[in-house]
């Protein structure tokens, strides 16, 4: 925040630094003693993502799965952020996530984070929770990572398109590289079996299959009713018109410059991108992804 009194609510936009070889922001790393000793319980629920790959859609679906017929009313009071606590940030000074996890009164405990791989916290692993991690081809995620830095007054100022593109292929942006963090979890879903990899062009092209999986993977059996009324309550425009899901709640967020629920699309990406850029953007993927297993989709 200013130091300004006249200027005490606007906030000021965060310089990234190197921590631990991976490009963080303080809002992240502040709590970081917390955030490494945090103690997970073994029916946690942990929602992984990188930045803009889907994890408000992921968190919405899960809460509604767990806590949709027995907690109505949290639908209507508690906006998602706050039903499903990120884990690393720091809400205010006076409460973290590891607070807001720790005083949720509901179980499981669904649990948002954003670090790649080698920061989640070792209790996680210890108490084989069980994780959600979702994905998003890379060219969607950096042009919505873009939109979303332009709006958002605490994230590090994005500069122009072209500037932020080449940063995300340096991966000298918020959480680091999209490609370590994506390869990473895929590494760890070879050893670790309670990790669910989630592609966000696969819920774009068929929610309910989606939805179906992660029952399957949860140990759910929600009925045929229910699982329509979440598939069709999870949809975009559903979502977008939701004030507890499309975080119209958040001050530090300029609706003005960008919603938050801006398009939920594959393929946005090429409304960007100029022909050069993309060519370019797919040699230096190539170089950077070399495991035949991991492949995303940049249409559907
Ligand atoms: P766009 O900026 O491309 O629209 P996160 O929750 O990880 O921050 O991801 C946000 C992105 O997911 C945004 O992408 C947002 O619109 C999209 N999204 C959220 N809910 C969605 C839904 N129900 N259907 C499609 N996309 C959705």
């Amino acid at each position: 925040m200013s130091a300004d009194p006249d200027k005490m609510d606007l906030p000021s936009r965060s310089e990234l630094f190197d921590f631990h070889g991976v490009p963080m922001i303080h809002y992240f790393t502040d709590n970081w003693e917390n955030v490494q000793n945090f103690q997970a319980r073994p029916d946690d629920i942990l929602i992984a993502t990188y930045p803009k790959a889907g994890t408000t859609w992921v968190s919405y679906i899960l809460d509604l799965l767990y806590f949709g017929q027995t907690a109505p009313e949290r639908q209507t009071s508690i906006p998602i952020y706050e039903r499903v606590p990120f884990l690393e940030s720091i809400k205010s000074a006076e409460e973290t996530g590891v607070d807001q996890v720790n005083n949720l009164p509901t179980s499981p405990r669904l649990i948002k984070t954003h670090l790649p791989i080698q920061f989640v916290p070792k209790s996680f692993w210890e108490q084989n929770c069980r994780i959600v991690y979702v994905a998003r081809n890379a060219k969607d995620n950096v042009v919505s990572y873009f939109h979303f830095e332009r709006m958002t007054l605490t994230q590090p100022d994005p500069g122009d398109w072209s500037s932020y593109l080449h940063r995300f292929k340096e991966g000298k942006i918020v959480f680091g590289p999209w490609y370590d963090h994506v390869n990473g979890w895929w590494k760890k879903k070879q050893t670790y079996s309670n990790l669910h990899y989630m592609f966000f062009e696969d819920m774009v092209e068929d929610t309910g299959r989606e939805i179906e999986k992660l029952c399957r993977f949860l140990g759910l059996s929600p009925s045929v009713e229910e699982k329509k009324q979440i598939t069709s309550g999870v949809q975009f425009d559903n979502m977008k018109k939701n004030n507890m899901t499309n975080y119209s709640t958040v001050p530090v967020m300029d609706f003005k410059v960008s919603p938050f629920m801006r398009k939920g699309k594959v393929g946005d990406w090429k409304r960007h991108f100029t022909v050069a850029q993309s060519e370019e953007f797919d040699e230096d993927y190539k170089k950077k992804m070399k495991d035949p297993t991991l492949q995303f989709r940049t249409v559907v």
